[in-house]
Formats: structure tokens, sequence, C-alpha cells
């Protein structure tokens, strides 16, 4: 028998492949703190669940001295497996290999595992760590690049696709993480820019570090481009199973519902949430947490545009999305980043089928030329528009201020809630009290012997006509107002009357969200 038909050959080639650039190299990998391609395969999949394909696949190019080394599997692992017994897709890059480069076949081997993933309906996870375009196969790797970035858009509302960053991940490459759906960076050992710090001293002559520049807390704070920072990678992959927990395989099914034992649905705390002034502060995430099952908010893009409050949790065991108004943080206001993350949010839950409540407390948009000259008008349409788009089962609830544009935006009847709630603390108008008597009232306040009690007197009487839900509830734009301590009830018994509901919108190729 020719040796290459052996069996210990095979294994030869096998426990070569799994030494991916070496023992020096896996060494050099862990002394920075990170994991090899294999151990972050091994940590996200159940045990003995990884069947791996194309490991003895690599690269052909015979340039710049690559004719004189080759490395099984070529600086990315890749294969199928499960995560808590679902089947999932995953690339894990192999930094060991020529820095985790991406050659032509490097790209054809996520290619294929890409196009199962679409295929068979499941989601696609995809593990970065690399020095981009593997230099020495020029175009044949920027080509590489555009068959991952053509398949990561036909994938987008498919199947969910999750990225996480685990080194570096610049120029071009950080195309495919912006295309999937979620992003998790690791705080010190990753980052993601489409120029670094050399190039960016070089044209705009800021000096600035690879971490501050595009790191974890950067990408977590500053852009929202990381929807999940975590403190190392154990933790990392922790977050993608979670993460995974509330989401369907794909855009054909349902969240698996977690078991759930009926209880007491009355929260009694919740009626002394809101407080008297209703100018001060409070948090929403309480109140998130006291609604929804113990402990099971995920808050996504936590560190980013906090005035909107957006995640996944579950209601009597039902995975939601949540998308909620922070009082706390610029008294809830709606601005450029808030409404871009939010309706980034409410697009995949749409696109996953996963209902959505949705927390109103808004004073209105952000003024300002910081905000009128980068186009608020666009980026607060992207709210209006994935809600009004939205076919998912969708709940309101409005616990104080639902004011001006702000109002129709936030998931409101007229642009296709099924369910409006309001507490008996919410305020639903134009504008404020002020704002409104000084402008329809100028001229009896101009007049009147005692402006400032005139003022005050028709404050009091717009108040009272408009600072309630109960001309909106007079119209049915609010279902029912409703004590605080039975929003639970409510809302479990309202996505249960709504888990049937079909939703169509008009035929079309498809619409032309304001981006
Ligand atoms: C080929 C590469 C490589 C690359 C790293 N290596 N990047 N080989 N192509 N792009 C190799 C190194 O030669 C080295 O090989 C090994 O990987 C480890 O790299 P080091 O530099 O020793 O590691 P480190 O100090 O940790 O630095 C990592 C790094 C740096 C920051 C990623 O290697 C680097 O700056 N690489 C180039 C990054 C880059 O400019 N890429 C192109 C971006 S543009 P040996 O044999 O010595 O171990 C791009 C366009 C995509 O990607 C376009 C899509 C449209």
């Amino acid at each position: 028998m020719h040796e290459k038909n052996t069996l210990e050959y095979l294994n030869r080639q096998i426990e070569l492949a799994k030494k991916g650039g070496g023992d020096d190299k896996i060494e050099a990998q862990h002394k920075k703190g990170k994991l090899t391609a294999r151990e972050r395969i091994e940590l996200l999949l159940d045990r003995d669940s990884f069947q791996e394909l194309g490991m003895l696949v690599s690269h052909r190019s015979r340039d710049f001295g690559l004719d004189k080394q080759t490395f099984l599997g070529d600086g990315v692992v890749t294969g199928y497996g499960t995560v808590n017994g679902r089947l999932v897709y995953v690339f894990s890059q192999d930094f060991t290999v020529l820095g985790g480069s991406l050659s032509e076949a490097h790209a054809e081997k996520i290619v294929k595992i890409m196009d199962l993933a679409i295929k068979n309906g499941a989601p696609m996870i995809g593990l970065n760590d690399s020095g981009g375009a593997r230099i020495q196969e020029g175009v044949v790797s920027l080509g590489g690049y555009a068959d991952i970035f053509y398949r990561n858009t036909l994938a987008s509302g498919v199947i969910p696709q999750i990225s996480a960053i685990l080194g570096p991940c610049a120029g071009g490459a950080v195309y495919s993480p912006a295309i999937t759906d979620f992003n998790i960076m690791v705080e010190h050992s990753s980052y993601m820019f489409v120029t670094g710090p050399n190039v960016v001293k070089t044209v705009t002559h800021e000096e600035v570090s690879s971490e501050d520049l595009g790191g974890a807390s950067a990408h977590s704070i500053k852009s929202g481009v990381a929807h999940f920072s975590a403190p190392n990678e154990v933790d990392a992959i922790e977050k993608i199973k979670k993460l995974l927990s509330y989401l369907p395989q794909n855009c054909e099914e349902n969240a698996p519902d977690l078991p759930y034992e009926a209880g007491n649905d009355i929260r009694e705390e919740l009626n002394n949430v809101v407080p008297e002034n209703p100018n001060t502060p409070y948090d929403i995430k309480d109140v998130i947490c006291k609604i929804v099952d113990s402990k099971s908010f995920l808050e996504v893009n936590k560190d980013f545009a906090e005035n909107i409050v957006v995640g996944f949790a579950r209601l009597a065991g039902k995975s939601i999305g949540i998308v909620a108004n922070q009082p706390a943080f610029l008294a809830g206001v709606l601005d450029i980043h808030s409404s871009k993350k939010a309706a980034r949010f409410v697009r995949f839950c749409d696109a996953f089928n996963i209902p959505l409540l949705v927390f109103v407390d808004v004073p209105g948009f952000l003024p300002g030329t910081d905000q009128e000259w980068n186009a608020i008008i666009t980026n607060g349409a992207k709210l209006l528009y994935a809600f009004s788009e939205a076919t998912v089962p969708r709940i309101s609830l409005i616990t104080r201020k639902a004011y001006g544009g702000a109002y129709d935006v936030m998931n409101s009847k007229h642009i296709g809630a099924d369910l409006n709630f309001a507490w008996p603390s919410a305020e639903i108008a134009v504008m404020g009290a002020k704002g409104a008597t000084e402008i329809i009232f100028k001229k009896e306040i101009q007049e009147a012997a005692n402006p400032e009690e005139m003022l005050a007197m028709k404050e009091e009487e717009y108040k009272d006509r408009f600072a309630n839900p109960y001309a909106a509830a007079a119209r049915g734009y609010i279902d029912e107002i409703i004590e605080p301590q039975f929003t639970r009830q409510r809302l479990i018994r309202g996505f249960k009357m709504l888990e049937n509901k079909v939703g169509n919108l008009p035929k079309k190729k498809h619409g032309n969200i304001p981006l």
C-alpha cells in the first residue's frame, strides 16, 4: 500500500493541521492572553459536536516565499456543531498561520460553510483574528473578502450572523462584521478600524493608539459598532451562547421557548416607579427587569446611545425584543445615535420573528445644529420606518411622556402597533405644557395684568386637557390605561393573543429605508 493510503499518514496529516502555525506560534498566541482558533471552537460548541470541513485545504500561491511553506487548513478552521443542542456553522481564524491572513483558499473555506449555513438555515458565527488580506496573494485575497461580504449580505435576514472580534480586524476586513447582526469585542486584545494609527497620523496628524482608535471600548461607547464587549475571550464566547438562546435558527422559525411555570404576575412595586415630579428621572431598566422573567434581560449596545435601551428578554418563557426610552439619560430624548441603534435592533427582531415590546417615556427629538446638520431628519426617520415596516407582534406601553413626533415614532397605534397601553402617569401631547401655553396663549399672557399668573393658569388648563392618557384613550389610540402593577399580566396576555399574527406588507422588491 502506498504510504499516502495508510491510516498513519492520515493521522499525521490531522496532527499537522491541528498544530496550525506550530508550537512556537501557539505559545506566542497564549502569551498575548489569546486562545487558539481550535480552543475557541471548543469553548463555543457542545462537547464533541464539532465537525470540521476543509482541514487539509492549503494555499495555492507560489509568490513571495509561499512556495516554501504549507499550512494545512490555511489559517482558518471551519465547520459545524451545536450550541446547547442547536446547529450552528462556525469559522475561526488561526492567527498562528501567517497572522490568520485571508488567502484565496482561506476565503473559499469560509464561503463554503456560509453557503451551507444559508441553505440549511442555521446561524453563522465568525471568530475573527486576522492580519487582513494575505499580502503575498494580492487581488485574489481582495476577491475572497468580497465573496464573503456578498454572502454576508445574502444571508442577512435569513440566518442570524454573529461576529466575535478576538484580535486584529483592519481595512476592508471590517466590512464582514459590519454587515453581520452582532459584533462582540474583547477588551484590550481586539481592534477594528478601516485605517490604522499610522495612516491616521499621516492623513489627519492625529496621534492615537490602536486601542483608543478601534478597541472594544471605542466601539462600545463611541461608535456603537460593537454590540457587546467582554473582559476576556471566555466571557465573549459565553455571550455568544447566551445571545443565541434568544434567537431562532432562521427567518422561517420562531425562537425557542423556555419552560415557564405560571406564577404571580402582579408587581406592586411598579405602582411607585414613576416619580411625582415629571422631570425627575428614573431608570427604565428597573421597570424592564420588574416586568420580564427574572434575570432574562440581555442588553444590546449597553454603553452606546444610552438614552435608548434595547435588548432581548423573556416573557412567560418566550423571547421578546425590547426598545425603551431611558429617562435616566438625557431625559430619554431621541437623537441620531439612539434612533439608529433602535432602528437596527427593530429590524433584526422583525427579520427573525421576535415580538417587540416598547416602553415610551420620551420628551421629543433633540434640538440643535449638531443634530440637524448631521441629519436627525434622515436618522430619526430610520426608526419610524423600522417600526412602520415591522410585522411581528408589537406592544407599546407609555409610562410617562410621549411628546411630539416622538409619540408617533415610538411604536404608536398609527404606525401599526397591535396593542397600546399607558400608565395613568402618561402625558401624550404635541409638546410640554409650558411651551404649548406660551405659544397658543401668547396674546392672553402678554395682555394679562399678571402674566405669570395667567401662564400658570393656562398651563394647568393645558395639563388637564392633554398631560394625561385620557384624550388618547378616548380616541382608542390607547387600548387600555393600566395600573402599573398589572403590566406583566397584560403583556403576557397581549403577546399570547398576538401569537398567530399575520402581517403583510404591500408587494414590492424592497423598500427604500432612509439610510
Ligand atoms: C500576510 C501576514 C499578514 C498579512 C500578518 N502576517 N499580517 N502575512 N499577510 N496581511 C504575518 C506576519 O508576516 C507574521 O508572519 C505573522 O503574520 C504574525 O504577524 P506579526 O506582525 O508578527 O504579529 P503582530 O506583531 O501581532 O502584528 C499583527 C498585525 C501585523 C498588526 C496584524 O502583522 C500587521 O500590521 N499586518 C498587516 C496588516 C495589514 O496591513 N493587512 C492588510 C490590511 S488591508 P511570521 O512568518 O513572521 O510569523 C486589507 C484589505 C482587505 O485587509 C480588503 C477587503 C476589501
